[in-house]
């Protein structure tokens, strides 16, 4: 019986700000540009606030300049289509992050897609999306690209490993399952219509769980000595932050894990700040 080592999401995210950092007092020295970060949100769901103010928090870290559209929650489509216009046209906004979930009356797909591909830090655009599918990417999907920094990090090569994704997400599961091909992993793709989903996640050598089940993953399910990832973000029967994967089992079976909170989540945050040193390096 193995005991896991953890993946520190938090030591890894802290590296790559520092190199980011680096690289854009570089730029800003030899070009005069600094990045710069435009984050719509509308509405005051308090969790999207907190993201909201993390990621100011990132940019000011990094030393980007961040700009906050803080829309109210009756917000008209045309306004926020208008603002979006505006924000591509300016040449101080290197990337547009528009906070999600969108109020319901917001036609969430028509909003992202008048997002400029070139600004488009969160790779939600069908151009970046078909981009990831061919492997030919400027901007990475934030969560996935910070599971693969984390592997790497880790020094876990996926080559010919045996990937297990559970979740076919646009957002995490999907472009997460084209990063591990890329890598060369042999990837399976789980989801909630999945027969005997045991079966797979116990012949992968590296699992990842970006369901939104809390701990739907336990010991009996994960090979010996197996990579454990966890996207999850939920809460437990007593209000407590748990991932999708239930960490006291699984942790005595796996030969890594990333904990929740503390792992996969500080890199999406860090891989949304590369994104924008990226944008900013593409309107140099
Ligand atoms: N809300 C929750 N996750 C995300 C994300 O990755 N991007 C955006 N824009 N909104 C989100």
């Amino acid at each position: 019986m193995s005991t896991a080592k953890m993946i520190d999401g938090k030591a890894c995210a802290a590296a790559v700000k520092a190199r980011i950092k680096d690289e854009a007092a570089k730029m800003k020295a030899e070009t005069g540009k600094v990045p710069g970060l435009a984050v719509v949100i509308v509405g005051d769901d308090p969790a999207s606030r907190i993201y909201v103010n993390n990621k100011r928090r990132d940019c000011e870290e990094v030393g980007f300049v961040s700009t906050e559209y803080a829309l109210d929650a009756d917000t008209k489509q045309e306004d926020l289509l208008a603002l979006i216009d505006k924000l591509n046209a300016d040449a101080a906004t290197d990337g547009i992050l528009v906070q999600l979930p969108l109020p319901k009356h917001l036609d969430e797909k028509s909003v992202l897609y008048r997002i400029s591909p070139d600004k488009d830090v969160d790779a939600f655009h069908p151009v970046n999306v078909g981009r990831i599918m061919i492997g030919d990417y400027r901007f990475l999907p934030c969560t996935p690209a910070g599971v693969m920094e984390m592997l790497k990090y880790a020094e876990i090569s996926v080559s010919g490993k045996e990937c297990v994704v559970i979740g076919r997400s646009n957002i995490v599961g999907k472009p997460m399952s084209m990063l591990l091909l890329h890598e060369s992993g042999t990837v399976t793709i789980c989801h909630s219509r999945t027969h005997n989903l045991a079966e797979h996640c116990r012949r992968a050598d590296i699992l990842v769980a970006a369901v939104g089940v809390a701990k739907l993953v336990k010991g009996d399910m994960v090979k010996e000595g197996a990579v454990v990832i966890d996207v999850g973000m939920n809460r437990d029967e007593n209000g407590k932050l748990c991932g999708d994967v239930d960490f006291e089992s699984v942790a005595t079976k796996a030969s890594y894990i990333t904990p929740v909170p503390g792992g996969v989540g500080p890199m999406t945050r860090a891989m949304l700040m590369q994104n924008t040193l990226t944008a900013a390096r593409l309107h140099e």
